[in-house]
């Protein structure tokens, strides 16, 4: 907003359009060097002058006229707005504005995210996949794009043979339907525990695999009987995390959309064989080859995720296709992608492998075949335990003690996660993540309540009458400085969002809502928000309605709760 309006007091000076200038303007790192700033290198060339005289010029035909003030500063021009005058006006304009930059057009974004594995407790990376995909996914939303979110469950694969051979071996059904996961975690650990001294346990896997590839009933019915229990849990943790999906198509959706892939790979003399599997050769990408299908005929992993990336471009009508998947899968997408463009995909320039990095809890790594894991519902349980206590000790006659807990609790854990950029390696601390003076949701949702505690207090204090400003309104505005940062923060809200989307990167609201709270509660702790003045406290009151609404929508955008009350 306030670049926009340097920008059109610039252009009849410059040889460039509106657009163009915004982009080129920059916000001064220290707020005493003024509003906006406007870097002169690009024009040396153009006015063939140095980029010091040109800021000394073009800082000499603002005099303040339009509320406007201009000063050189070395190679820049450092912009003033006169606060008076465009306080208010700013306050107007957000007060209207849907801070909605349309940026999508329409333009259809698939993201695959979650996509946990069947059979298995949902891991670590999991989640971290679903909270990155979710505030992706809500993003682009906002920002005008037709999205929809895939979860991509891990439901096919050599495993479930092994799962059927240790069901068949050792399987209890009331212990499985009592405990789903637990229990089928368990058998497939055995299974691996048990294999290296038992040799008829493999081939009974890969037998029970090829059944299932070829449509046996029973080896169906118990694949099925798996999935079914599974998904049930996932279904649970989705609930308190407020994650849904538009599809949820595993794995298995792909099996009878297999053929044709390897048909045309074959027709496009793109197969070879390999010691008795079929691959696709990548030594020109300077890529291992491409497992395509192994010697005992079955297919795998990237043979699924060619068909699923057909599909969704093919019949889902997908322009982009973001995989958010972690990061030791880079090599897997690389390969895809290669064989996709062999194929003459040439849309899969539009598909993009967003990658995260690891994530411990409490120094905790996850090893699903070993069995030490950490469960995901039990980190969810233990962050809401401790929200509780928090609020017991802090204000204990806070009405819906618990709703508010489990808000703050499922908050500090996403914020935890999202506010770090995405291929960070997050050593996860409960406590630090819960600490209310920290850079956490728990921060962030506290100073959200804030916002709310001091309208409705300022309600209370009667409608504004008109009143005079007080004295140093002509200098100050009516915000001080502290309000005035805070305003112009807020009008950044859709360059951020710009700025996330182009990277993928949901950290960039996280800080954002970091900043913007900080800002507030300095103008907090520094004016009086509900003061006499009945046109300050206007001012003021107007302001914390707008620092309320934008910290709403970035916290909903990120996933967390906003009690109004903490
Ligand atoms: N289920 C896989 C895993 O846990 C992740 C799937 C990601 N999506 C994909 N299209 N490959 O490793």
């Amino acid at each position: 907003m306030l670049q926009e309006w340097i920008a059109s007091a610039l252009v009849p000076h410059v040889p460039w359009t509106k657009q163009q200038m915004v982009d080129l303007l920059e916000i001064p790192p220290q707020p005493q060097m003024g509003d906006v700033a406007f870097p002169c290198f690009t024009l040396a060339k153009t006015f063939k002058k140095s980029p010091a005289d040109i800021a000394k010029e073009l800082a000499a035909q603002f005099d303040g006229r339009d509320g406007i003030q201009a000063e050189a500063a070395g190679p820049y021009v450092n912009f003033r707005l006169d606060r008076k005058r465009y306080e208010q006006q700013i306050m107007d304009e957000l007060t209207v504005s849907d801070q909605r930059p349309n940026l999508g057009k329409g333009e259809k974004v698939l993201i695959d995210m979650s996509s946990p594995n069947i059979a298995k407790p949902m891991g670590i990376g999991h989640l971290r996949s679903t909270m990155i995909g979710a505030a992706l996914y809500n993003m682009y939303k906002l920002a005008g794009y037709d999205v929809a979110s895939i979860n991509h469950l891990g439901d096919w694969g050599t495993q479930f043979g092994k799962q059927i051979a240790a069901y068949k071996r050792w399987g209890n059904d009331e212990a499985i339907a009592a405990n789903p996961i637990k229990e089928s975690l368990k058998l497939y650990v055995q299974f691996h525990e048990e294999a290296p001294h038992d040799e008829t346990l493999e081939p009974e896997a890969r037998d029970w695999f090829r059944k299932l590839e070829s449509g046996d009933e029973e080896a169906y019915r118990l694949w099925k009987y798996f999935v079914d229990v599974s998904l049930k849990e996932f279904q649970r943790m989705y609930d308190r995390l407020g994650v849904s999906f538009d599809y949820t198509l595993g794995e298995s959706f792909y099996n009878d959309k297999m053929d044709a892939v390897v048909d045309q790979l074959r027709d496009q003399h793109l197969l070879e064989e390999s010691e008795g599997a079929l691959v696709v050769r990548l030594d020109e990408e300077g890529m291992p080859p491409c497992l395509i299908i192994k010697t005992d005929g079955t297919t795998i992993y990237p043979t699924r995720d060619l068909a699923t990336a057909l599909y969704r471009h093919d019949v889902l009508k997908g322009d982009k296709l973001l995989y958010v998947v972690g990061g030791e899968q880079r090599l897997h997408f690389q390969q895809v992608f290669a064989v996709l463009r062999r194929m003459g995909a040439d849309w899969v320039d539009q598909c993009e492998h967003v990658p995260f990095g690891l994530m411990r809890f409490e120094g905790k790594k996850m090893s699903t075949r070993r069995g030490k894991i950490v469960y995901l519902e039990e980190v969810l349980d233990e962050a809401v335990a401790r929200a509780l206590q928090i609020i017991e000790e802090k204000n204990s006659s806070l009405e819906h003690k618990e709703e508010v807990a489990e808000a703050v609790g499922i908050g500090a854990i996403i914020f935890g996660d999202l506010k770090n950029n995405r291929l960070n390696e997050v050593d996860f601390s409960l406590e630090e993540a819960l600490n209310f003076d920290g850079e956490t949701g728990p921060y962030l949702q506290y100073t959200y309540a804030r916002t709310q505690s001091v309208l409705s207090k300022g309600r209370a204090a009667g409608e504004p009458e008109s009143g005079t400003a007080g004295p140093d309104q002509a200098v100050n505005g009516q915000l001080g400085d502290s309000g005035w940062e805070l305003l112009k923060l807020l009008t950044r809200f859709p360059d951020q969002l710009k700025r996330g989307i182009q990277n993928n990167e949901p950290s960039v609201m996280a800080r954002y809502a970091l900043d913007v709270a900080q800002a507030f509660n300095h103008f907090y702790n520094k004016e009086r928000i509900v003061t006499e003045d009945s046109s300050l406290r206007e001012a003021r009151l107007k302001l914390t309605e707008l620092t309320g609404a934008s910290l709403a929508r970035t916290m909903h955008l990120l996933g967390l709760k906003t009690p109004q009350r903490m």
